[in-house]
């Protein structure tokens, strides 16, 4: 190579990684303006808090042995933000259903048995649906986290990653990937550092992690192409392991820097992929309840965008 192409490169390569520090730079800024980080003051920002805090609840009612008295903290939080966001909102659906939440613990707290106090699924009505219409299939597909023991069938996991193979990825890159911890030891390894699997994570018979590979894209505009596709490649992934009759949740890897590198050296995962999320996967119980998880109205989710001028 010439003494002027290799300047030449090495300028756009300067070029490059200062455009990839502007665009994190901007990231961080528009994410600190935008989300409910520095502020709640945004309508939206505290129907979050509320619902992540009933959420907690709910979950807990869900899980195959809530501990007696669970709860108490979440549920004097959400009373306080309960109360904010009636003042400053009144008495809408994230109130209301805030409430329900409360109540439910109240409940819990005074005897009632957690069974009468989440949704009831059988794995008769999740195998039925799984197989019919799709709107059934997507309606019966809910957040396990009272798993059968039991080994999963035969190939259940390869079908599954196959046909999640098959979801658009951008310009069919093509980066996401699958990996899968069966073993025991190796689970528990997995799930060491993520937090939001306790009380049921043990159970599980699998657990996956998704990734990307991040070498598969090349311009700063790809930057969060990563947990696009990775994204849809995990919906199908789920919804895959759904029709074949088995339950799964869905396990955030909401982590610093810090705990992702030491996750990803742990557990032998090449540095160029980044973890999207984990999937606690395992057989369905004949019957079992899921947490309450209501949703946005329509209203709110569907919208007409504004003619301009
Ligand atoms: C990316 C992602 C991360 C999640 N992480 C957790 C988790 O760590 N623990 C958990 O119990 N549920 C987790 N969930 C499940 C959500 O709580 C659940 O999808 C939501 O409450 C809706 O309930 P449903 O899946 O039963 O419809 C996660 C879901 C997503 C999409």
């Amino acid at each position: 190579m010439s003494r002027g192409s290799l300047v030449l490169q090495v300028a756009r390569q300067l070029r490059s990684l200062w455009r990839n520090l502007q665009a994190h730079w901007d990231d961080a800024w528009q994410f600190a303006w935008a989300s409910g980080l520095l502020s709640d003051r945004e309508a939206t920002a505290r129907a979050a808090h509320v619902l992540k805090t009933a959420h907690r609840l709910d979950k807990g009612l869900a899980l195959p042995n809530p501990r007696p008295g669970f709860g108490s903290d979440a549920a004097r939080l959400l009373s306080q933000q309960l109360e904010r966001h009636f003042e400053l909102s009144g008495p809408d659906w994230v109130w209301r259903e805030g409430q329900e939440a409360l109540i439910r613990n109240a409940q819990h707290a005074a005897g009632v048995p957690p069974s009468g106090l989440s949704v009831p699924m059988s794995a008769r009505r999740v195998r039925d649906s799984a197989r019919g219409r799709f709107p059934e299939l997507v309606r019966a597909r809910r957040s396990i986290r009272q798993f059968a023991p039991g080994p999963l069938p035969n190939g259940c996991l390869q079908r599954a990653a196959e046909l999640a193979s098959l979801s658009p990825s951008v310009c069919n890159r093509s980066g996401a990937r699958v990996w899968i911890a069966t073993d025991p030891e190796q689970r528990r390894q997995v799930l060491a550092l993520q937090d939001g699997h306790q009380g049921f994570g043990d159970q599980a018979s699998a657990v996956a992690v998704i990734t990307v590979d991040m070498s598969v894209f090349h311009t700063v505009g790809e930057r969060h192409q990563a947990w696009v596709d990775g994204g849809l490649f995990a919906m199908t992934f789920i919804y895959a392991l759904h029709h074949e009759g088995l339950g799964t949740c869905c396990l955030n890897w909401c982590v610093t820097p810090k705990t992702d590198r030491e996750f990803k050296q742990s557990m032998g995962l090449p540095s160029r992929e980044t973890v999207v999320m984990l999937v606690a996967v395992g057989c369905l119980a004949e019957q079992f309840t899921v947490a309450h998880s209501p949703r946005r109205p329509l209203s709110e989710v569907l919208r007409n965008l504004e003619k301009t001028a």
